[in-house]
């Protein structure tokens, strides 16, 4: 369902059991996966989100053929064809910007690549200077002509890729080609993420040999073409960003809830700070239990590449923070630009204050509902977070950034008492 609004009401403390989807940030590289070799995978725990949909476009536009199960509602099915026309048109990549990552694999399968190069998002510039660089280290000719990134090596080689950053995006592009490259690549100040391992272990799946899981030093022995890699099954590691929002929706509404699936072994920073704010967070039988006070505590916090904070969790932490008792004090370090959701906080008599990627968060006792605008997945889930601790009605706009990432926010919401419709 195409939904415009999400309509919160704040009132009752949440209670009952909600569960977690497969993670945005890894089905969309593992979709991205399935071009390095012809054949039919099945990808389980999938969420059915917006974002998925996309690439399962594009998917189709270089040739496959994407179907969900008729059965089982999670389930995708991927063919691959033994051609694929290694190109991401436009009209495709400029709604959503994960489709870079098809970059590596179209090269790695093809000799060449011609993808869109992606927007801006809404939260400032995102280059993909370490991902070109990368891929050039690896032995490619990558120029930019007009609008598309352009890659060609009539063979990758292996080699030491030392990134500036551990860019998410540029560790999975480079993966991705590093497994059909001729020789051993090592990627050192590799992003560590959950969704990296989780690519990591698909790939290793298709035949791929990758040393170094989870650390930020990856080692790849290369097969020298995508040819001996071969098709694979797998489930989707669960979505800690989905988990946090329901978390922090306790947190702000109150109660006792068990998000189901949840992995605190993927979330423990943030669960530590959950902790720090009077809440009670235990792992329990494949998810997480929690209980939280009528009113929390407010914290500090910095956003770190992981396993520090995520930067995807500081708009639930701050969401949470706007009525907890006391100040805190967040700096957000990968995306200077991400604090627009706080402008409209504000606009719900949120008292906070940013100078440049810092911001002061002083709890009121309460906000007050308001219309309010996504600018982004994260950012309208938080709003609507948020809401459920303002007094009257909170409608928070362009929701189609929500559907994005979360199959049914309201609904999940709803399910654990709370008064939360989308339109
Ligand atoms: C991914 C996630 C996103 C998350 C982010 C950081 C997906 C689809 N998205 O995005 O939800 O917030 O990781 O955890 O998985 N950078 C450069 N040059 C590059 C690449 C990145 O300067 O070539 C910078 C970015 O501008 C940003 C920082 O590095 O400041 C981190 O970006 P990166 O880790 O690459 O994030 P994404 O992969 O885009």
């Amino acid at each position: 369902m195409a939904i415009e609004r999400i309509i919160v009401r704040s009132g009752r403390p949440l209670e009952g059991t909600v569960s977690v989807a497969g993670a945005k940030n890894s089905v969309l590289k593992l979709m991205a996966a399935t071009l390095l070799a012809e054949g039919s995978y099945r990808l389980d725990n999938v969420p059915r989100i917006v974002d998925v949909d996309l690439m399962a476009e594009l998917l189709r536009a270089v040739g496959c053929a994407v179907e969900w199960d008729q059965v089982r509602s999670s389930l995708l099915h991927i063919d691959v064809p033994a051609e694929i026309s290694p190109v991401a048109p436009y009209d495709i990549v400029e709604r959503f910007r994960a489709s870079v990552v098809v970059l590596g694999p179209m090269l790695a399968r093809c000799g060449e690549a011609k993808v869109a190069l992606p927007g801006g998002d809404d939260f400032g510039p995102r280059p993909i200077d370490m991902h070109v660089q990368g891929l050039v280290e690896l032995g490619a000719t990558v120029d930019v002509v007009h609008g598309y990134v352009e890659a060609s090596a009539a063979e990758l080689l292996g080699g030491r890729v030392v990134l500036e950053f551990p860019s998410v995006g540029a560790t999975e592009n480079l993966l991705m080609a590093a497994v059909a490259a001729k020789g051993a690549t090592v990627i050192d100040n590799a992003a560590r993420e959950p969704e990296i391992s989780d690519l990591c272990e698909f790939l290793s799946r298709m035949g791929a040999s990758i040393g170094g899981v989870g650390s930020s030093t990856l080692s790849v022995e290369g097969s020298g073409s995508a040819s001996p890699l071969h098709p694979a099954d797998h489930a989707v590691v669960p979505d800690r960003i989905v988990a946090a929002t329901h978390l922090a929706a306790l947190g702000v509404a109150s109660g006792e809830v068990f998000v189901a699936g949840a992995r605190h072994d993927h979330m423990e920073l943030l669960c530590q700070k959950l902790t720090e704010m009077g809440m009670v967070i235990t792992p329990d039988d494949g998810g997480i239990r929690a209980i939280a006070p009528r009113r929390l505590d407010s914290v500090d916090c910095s956003t770190l590449p992981y396993p520090g904070v995520a930067t995807d969790h500081l708009p639930f932490l701050v969401a949470m923070m706007a009525t907890a008792a006391g100040v805190g004090i967040v700096t957000e370090n990968l995306f200077p630009g991400r604090f627009r959701y706080v402008d409209e906080l504000r606009r719900m008599g949120a008292d906070i204050r940013t100078d440049s990627h810092h911001a002061v968060v002083r709890g009121v006792e309460r906000l007050s509902g308001a219309p309010v605008r996504a600018h982004d997945i994260r950012a309208g889930a938080a709003l609507a977070v948020a809401g459920l601790g303002a007094e009257g009605t909170t409608v928070v706009s362009e929701a189609h950034h929500v559907a994005r990432g979360y199959e049914d926010l309201a609904g999940d919401l709803a399910s654990l008492g709370a008064d939360v419709r989308a339109e």
